[in-house]
């Protein structure tokens, strides 16, 4: 058996969860769902990240502490994220005991090895991101590039990891796992990156006691990312539970936004390397949605909740549009027009149209009853070829494809419907081939979306007639052509999708 260990960034609660960080948990989600489909053993991690000054800053400005304020958001990302049907493994927090004790030991290692040096750092820092930035890095007027706002000319005493130190060892590293960074062009933009020179950062900070101690001098605190970073190990059990660890690592999948590749991509496997542990086997890079052409975020003041679009189009709606129309790996606008047609064209027209016409003639022409799928049906041909597209696609981490593959065949069966006509021939032999075999199809297709929307699927299941949940299905044996047995109760029920105006 195979295990999947997936991971989304853990988000900083400075405010409420969007659309953007529902984007990538919902992508997540959704392959770690196909991957528990195939039979592999999965972990799949998210949480919060509650150190560092931009969250003390938030506390500050609604007059709690940063304990308190961390204890009111971290849980409104667990429920926006159950709420979206997310089946996440385990939430971490930074803030956990588990978590500090797990950076102490990380980040003390990399001491002990000789790779973390005290010095002096002077340099333009940008609180929103976390992040110091060289003089020709910022935009002119010397604004911070991601947030277009004035960065602060910051001088401290602290410790610097030697990332200088690993730039070989990186490129070596990137030079013989070609698929470490997914899409190519992310690596390539990795790469370039560490070939054009690295140097030493600093780690530690003195000015804000919001963080994890450093285990060697106290009167410093981690860094955030320095900290953020380590919770994909914690989870895990690094330094507490060796076995399960090793069962884990490195055979991760880290899913992450565009504008933290540095990070994960440079950083961090170069502290994994420092610390004596593998780096981690794959980070998949993603796009941005996009709101009037901007980033959604929460300095823009454009971000959407997931509570408010699923309380108007229903929770599995927003997973799909979600997943099906901004491709991992390319930025993708958001809209109500974009959501709305998506769900007109794809859910009412064509799934919920196709469950509705089967279930509606199967009651008028068998009597409620589902007959047997046809064997030598043309769509078992078109199924087969479904599957194995959807399977690629989700296998290689692109849901979005994987669903186009399904819908292929919803769109086939719709077409095999109206030309057979089932509702305008007699009873017989012939409208029971027929409807068998659309049965068959919705049976696979309710497999198949189990990913992308959970209920959607486990309705179809129940309302088909079969026993169980699609979920609990095992591909490729489930997916074999002629699974529908024959002999359960069709119900008709109403409308999955009724369409919508806007
Ligand atoms: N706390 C860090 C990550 C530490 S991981 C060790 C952080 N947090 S964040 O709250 O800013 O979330 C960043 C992630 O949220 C992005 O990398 C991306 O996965 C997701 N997104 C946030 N806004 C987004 C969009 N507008 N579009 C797509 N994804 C977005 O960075």
């Amino acid at each position: 058996m195979s295990r999947f260990y997936i991971t989304t960034p853990i988000y900083y609660v400075n405010d409420a969860p969007h659309v953007g960080h529902a984007y990538t948990t919902v992508n997540a989600d959704a392959l770690a769902r196909w991957h528990r489909l195939i039979g592999d053993e999965v972990f799949f991690l998210t949480g919060t990240d509650e150190h560092g000054q931009k969250v003390a800053r938030a506390a500050e400005e609604h007059g709690v502490t940063p304990k308190e304020w961390t204890d009111q958001l971290a849980p409104r990302f667990a429920s926006a994220w159950s709420d979206l049907d997310i089946a996440n493994d385990d939430f971490i927090r930074t803030t956990e005991p588990r978590h500090q004790r797990a950076v102490q030991q990380f980040l003390t290692r990399i001491y002990e090895n000789g790779w973390i040096v005290k010095d002096t750092y002077r340099g333009l820092y940008c609180v929103a991101c976390e992040q110091y930035y060289g003089e020709d890095e910022l935009l002119e007027g010397g604004l911070c590039p991601i947030h277009r706002t004035p960065v602060d000319l910051l001088e401290e005493e602290n410790y610097f990891f030697r990332l200088s130190a690993f730039e070989e060892q990186l490129i070596a590293w990137y030079e013989a796992n070609p698929t470490a960074v997914v899409p190519e062009a992310k690596r390539n933009e990795a790469l370039s990156f560490i070939r054009g020179g690295l140097r030493d950062i600093s780690i530690t900070r003195t000015s804000i006691d919001w963080g994890v101690a450093v285990p060697w001098d106290e009167k410093h605190v981690f860094y955030v990312w320095y900290d953020a970073l380590i919770n994909y190990l914690t989870a895990i059990g690094y330094g507490e539970d060796e076995a399960r660890f090793e069962s884990w690592w490195p055979v991760v999948h880290h899913l992450i936004g565009k504008e933290i590749i540095r990070f994960h991509c440079v950083w961090w496997p170069a502290m994994c390397m420092a610390a004596g542990i593998d780096p981690p086997a794959q980070v998949q890079v993603h796009g941005w949605l996009l709101v009037g052409g901007e980033k959604m975020s929460k300095s823009s003041l454009n971000q959407i909740s997931p509570g408010e679009l699923t309380a108007d189009y229903g929770v599995d709606p927003v997973r799909y549009h979600l997943l099906r129309d901004t491709p991992l790996g390319s930025d993708g606008d958001f809209s109500a027009e974009g959501i709305t047609s998506r769900y007109n064209a794809d859910l009412a027209n064509n799934l919920g149209n196709l469950l509705s016409r089967v279930a509606t003639v199967v009651g008028s022409k068998c009597g409620g009853v589902g007959p047997a799928p046809d064997p030598d049906s043309r769509l078992s041909d078109v199924a087969v070829t479904a599957l194995a597209e959807a399977s690629a696609a989700w296998n290689a981490g692109l849901p979005h494809l994987g669903l186009e593959a399904t819908w292929r065949l919803i769109r086939e069966t719709n077409a095999e419907l109206e030309t057979a006509e089932p509702w305008k021939a007699e009873p017989g032999p012939g409208v029971d081939a027929v409807l068998g075999s659309a049965l068959e199809v919705l049976r696979l297709v309710a497999i198949l979306v189990s990913p992308a929307m959970p209920s959607t699927a486990a309705e179809i299941w129940r309302r088909i007639g079969l026993e169980g949940s699609p979920a609990e299905q095992t591909l490729p044996a489930a997916g074999a052509w002629g699974g529908y047995p024959a002999g359960r109760p069709v119900e008709k029920g109403a409308p999955l999708f009724p369409r919508r105006k806007g």
